[in-house]
């Protein structure tokens, strides 16, 4: 194989490597950096689309988790336990059992999307649903993995930043620099914390001459670092981000006073209008949670706080396929078949000839 393969061979000299032999990958990264004209119209900018939905299991999770397994993998564990909205939980359960490890997931009830059950299903998670939500799924996943034999691989674990920080330096190496503008959505808040330390790394040894604004953006109705105090019931149509007590806050108010960024809270139908957006101008699919950023963009264009001219990069998270139930719920799908026959298929056409 001529290329590296996974985001651990390819950037293995600015990663952890240190008692690492066996590396736990599906092949994570490498995800295409998409031009977005139309997008780029409405907002005055040169845009381009991460799209992270294109990882082994539909979302950026798995360049984390590549890294938080193999440690786990290197530290001799034998199982795994994570609190998931869905997209950690399916990506822990496939590396998890890639790597022979048990992977224990603890989900809030009923707030998963389906594809991410299936997932975390199909993988062989030992599923456990938590009448409770996010929050405190990860307060019991902490405290298992204190008493317990089992590796935590949320993105408290510092392997999970470091697997995750390889999508900034990706970007740089596509674009030839950073852009002026990252912005992505916030819910843990682990993400945004990992590409400032990628944009930083790459800014402070020669392949970035700067680093980017971070504008992270949240639902409005789980948005505590934009009121400034924890959510207790936090609620959203974008169950991914669903989350009242981001586990790397403080570090996501870092990186956007270090970034001299900000971050914004997006109304669910902001979300829900710019997933549809992506769609039908851009042709890119992307779970609810992941449109957080290109709602928040159109936010600010809206009301004259974005200058215009600038380049930026917006991170969609996780693939539309994840959540189709929320995405048909807004459509009109004709229910009615029609006869076997081109003519009748053409006259409900009503195209010109
Ligand atoms: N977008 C998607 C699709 C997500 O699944 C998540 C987080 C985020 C954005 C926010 O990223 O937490 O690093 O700020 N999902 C986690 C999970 C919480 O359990 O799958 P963050």
């Amino acid at each position: 194989q001529k290329r590296p393969f996974g985001v651990i061979e390819t950037y293995r000299d600015r990663l952890p490597m240190d008692g690492i032999d066996q590396i736990v990958t599906l092949g994570e990264g490498s995800t295409p950096l998409v031009p977005a004209p139309r997008l780029g119209a409405e907002l005055d900018a040169t845009v381009w689309i991460k799209v992270e939905g294109a990882n082994p299991t539909g979302s950026f999770k798995d360049r984390g988790m590549t890294m938080a397994m193999t440690k786990a993998l290197a530290d001799g564990s034998k199982a795994v336990v994570c609190a998931s909205t869905g997209n950690t939980s399916a990506s822990a359960a496939a590396y998890a059992s890639r790597a022979g490890m048990t992977p224990v997931v603890l989900l809030p009830q009923g707030k998963i999307a389906a594809g991410k059950l299936a997932q975390a299903v199909v993988h062989g998670g030992r599923i456990i649903q938590v009448l409770g939500n996010f929050d405190d799924c990860l307060r019991i996943a902490r405290e298992l993995a204190d008493a317990l034999p089992v590796s935590l691989v949320n993105s408290v674990n510092p392997y999970r930043i470091e697997g995750q920080k390889t999508a900034a330096f990706e970007i740089i190496d596509v674009l030839g620099d950073a852009p002026d503008i990252h912005a992505l959505p916030v819910g843990n808040a682990g993400n945004i914390t990992a590409y400032w330390k990628g944009y930083r790394e790459y800014a402070a040894d020669g392949p970035a001459s700067h680093t980017p604004r971070m504008f992270g953006f949240q639902a409005a109705g789980a948005a505590p670092l934009v009121l400034g105090h924890d959510v207790d019931a936090p609620e959203t149509v974008a169950t991914a981000i669903r989350i009242g007590r981001p586990a790397s806050g403080e570090k996501a108010l870092a990186a956007r006073d270090e970034s001299e960024g900000l971050i914004d809270a997006v109304t669910d139908e902001q979300i829900l209008n710019a997933q549809a957006f992506l769609a039908a101008r851009e042709g890119i699919f992307v779970e609810p949670a992941s449109a957080a950023g290109v709602a928040g963009l159109l936010k600010l264009k809206a009301q004259g706080r974005l200058d215009p001219g600038q380049r930026i990069v917006i991170t969609v998270t996780g693939n539309g396929l994840k959540d189709i139930d929320t995405a048909l719920s807004r459509t009109t799908l004709s229910t009615e078949a029609v006869e076997a026959s081109t003519d009748r298929v053409a006259a409900l056409l009503d195209f010109d000839s």
